[in-house]
């Protein structure tokens, strides 16, 4: 038992989760990066006894959406109608643990965004203003940036788009290409002038740049790149654009504009804890989670989204005022396959539902876990995942649950040993045993700081520890030889057994629930609370099954091919 039980005040955390783009399935750097470590971090906490809330949803707008919609000739909504069930079915399998997965596409968070957008109107912190447009004579419309086609004033290359040239890699801006051209019907766009809003980034440049300077437990990477970002100086963005599929402005005469997908999709945290609270009868129950400062909010997203949690978002908050700014972003790098981001085009990418075809969920959240790319990219490999599979959760994990449980059955009827004081345990054995309290304070310190990685190793050191002890004291033998010594060895086993299926079940949710069935503990594994509960001697436990299962090495040739190049 934790020695601060009991006296410990709940605390009250708010877990916001990147909103993917609903226009393909998760594949390993999106679950890597956003998904994993936030259930991690979620169901650590809601162990301890803290009181947790954990939003996200489908972004469903933005040119991801509609630039796929048009490839397959199909509306965008059928898009957003096939990915946001795969999401759901995919949280389900692998086992992620959100109070609330909704959509950027509801009633509410449409109010919930126009409400913010004009209480930032009324006091100053958008404006509108005119900008030059490419728009196309012929449709009589505006066209987005990347909806104009051309040739590279820079390469002279052919196919460079409005927004940038692929050739060159550039950013250009629509009207500069040569011979430009409009992408649906091939008209010569001309410019003209649109009026949009504003968001007054400018304004918040030195309430930010205080503010970031206090951060000090961010992660280095973050605050380093968010510290570049502002000293570049802050200039203000449009936060409209001229389209039909988004969030409505709530102002007169805008009726063929629509909000900016990064404007909205952020104030989905918000929109969605408001949802959470309605569902669950209690319309009121978001405001602790975003108005209390002792609330603390954390933010899991990959680096790419970096510049809009700890930039833009924050100075929407600031301006909206009364709302509690993130505590922490704990951005996470890339996994890369074969050095290389995920790629659709290239079929470079484990993409979940495929993976969940032929293998178990523990073995990948293992995996991604003991390789996240916390603090500098990491690759994924599938020699790694059948390594890590057979040799650390088969060969040390598995393999201690399996001995111990087996020769418990057939040495000591299946009943947990007695550790009595006539078997007081020796040196290493009582060493053993103070490790199953303090795992806790050390798994639980590195989750709570976002350092799954070193989490996972702590409680992974144990479990070596503890087979180390077993194959050395050959207990096996034991039970002929010295049978109150072999019973020393496997209650205190058993006891490292019974907290690592507690410490691993952040990282590990699948099979330490059925651990947990095995030692036939009365009570739910979630209730259990963050801290030892040791097994009673003479409590009797379940048969043994395999937790794990060893890969073949052509899994990794056969998975290899599957690849694209
Ligand atoms: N849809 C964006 C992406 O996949 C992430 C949005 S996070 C949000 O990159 F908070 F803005 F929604
Ligand atoms: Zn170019």
């Amino acid at each position: 038992m934790s020695a601060n039980e009991g006296t410990r005040v709940p605390e009250r955390i708010l877990v916001c989760v990147a909103w993917p783009y609903a226009n393909g399935p998760i594949h390993q750097g999106q679950f890597a990066g956003a998904y994993l470590p936030p259930d991690i971090f979620a169901r650590y906490h809601r162990l301890q006894g803290n009181q947790v809330l954990m939003v996200s949803g489908s972004d469903q707008h933005g040119t991801p959406i509609t630039v796929r919609a048009e490839q397959e000739g199909v509306s965008p909504d059928a898009i957003v109608g096939r990915y946001h069930p795969s999401f759901l079915e995919t949280w389900r399998r692998m086992a992620v643990s959100f109070d609330l997965f909704t959509t950027t596409g509801t009633e509410n968070h449409a109010a919930v965004v126009q409400d913010m957008f004009l209480r930032l109107h009324e006091r100053g912190h958008i404006y509108p203003d005119t900008m030059t447009l490419p728009y196309c004579p012929v449709e009589e419309r505006f066209l987005l940036d990347r909806y104009v086609e051309g040739t590279c004033p820079y390469c002279a290359y052919a196919g460079a788009r409005g927004d940038q040239c692929d050739n060159c890699g550039r950013t250009l801006e629509p009207l500069e290409l040569v011979d430009p051209r409009c992408r649906f019907c091939g008209a010569t766009p001309v410019a003209r002038e649109s009026e949009h809003f504003f968001l007054r980034l400018s304004a918040f440049q030195e309430p930010l740049v205080r503010w970031v300077e206090t951060q000090a437990h961010w992660r280095t990477h973050v605050r380093n790149f968010t510290l570049g970002f502002l000293k570049e100086g802050l200039r203000d963005r449009a936060i409209t654009r001229d389209l039909t599929w988004g969030v409505r402005i709530p102002l007169p005469g805008y009726e063929s504009k629509r909000i900016y997908v990064w404007f909205e999709a952020v104030i989905g945290y918000l929109s969605a804890s408001k949802e959470w609270a309605q569902r669950r009868g209690d319309p009121e129950a978001w405001r602790p989670f975003w108005e209390d400062p002792g609330t603390r909010s954390y933010y899991f997203i990959g680096k790419d989204n970096i510049p809009f949690h700890t930039i833009i978002w924050p100075a929407m908050l600031l301006g909206y005022d009364g709302l509690n700014l993130p505590y922490d972003v704990p951005a996470n790098q890339y996994v890369t396959i074969r050095g290389s981001k995920a790629s659709t085009s290239r079929n470079l990418a484990v993409w979940l539902p495929d993976y969940l075809e032929r293998y178990d969920p523990d073995p990948l959240r293992y995996y991604l876990a003991a390789t996240m790319p916390e603090t500098s990219d990491s690759d994924f490999s599938w020699d790694g995942f059948v390594h890590r599979n057979n040799d650390e959760l088969v060969a040390t994990w598995g393999n201690l649950v399996q001995r111990v449980l087996t020769l418990v059955h057939r040495s000591f009827g299946g009943r947990v040993p007695e550790l009595n004081e006539s078997s007081a345990p020796g040196g290493r054995a009582a060493e053993l045993l103070r490790r199953c309290d303090r795992v806790f304070d050390e798994v639980g310190d590195e989750i709570a700081a976002c350092h799954f990685r070193a989490g996972l190793g702590a409680a992974m050191a144990l479990a070596q520890e503890a087979n180390a002890y077993l194959s050395e004291t050959e207990p096996w033998k034991l039970v002929t030889s010295d049978p109150p010594a072999a019973a020393r060895v496997l209650a205190v086993c058993l006891q490292v057994v019974a907290a690592l299926r507690t410490a691993l079940y952040p990282y590990l949710p699948f099979t330490c629930e059925r651990l947990h069935e095995m030692l036939q503990d009365s009570r739910p594994l979630p209730e259990l609370g963050w801290a030892h509960r040791p097994l009673a001697p003479g409590h009797a436990l379940g048969q043994p099954r395999p937790l794990f299962r060893k890969l073949p090495p052509e899994v990794v040739t056969e998975e290899e091919a599957r690849l694209g190049l």
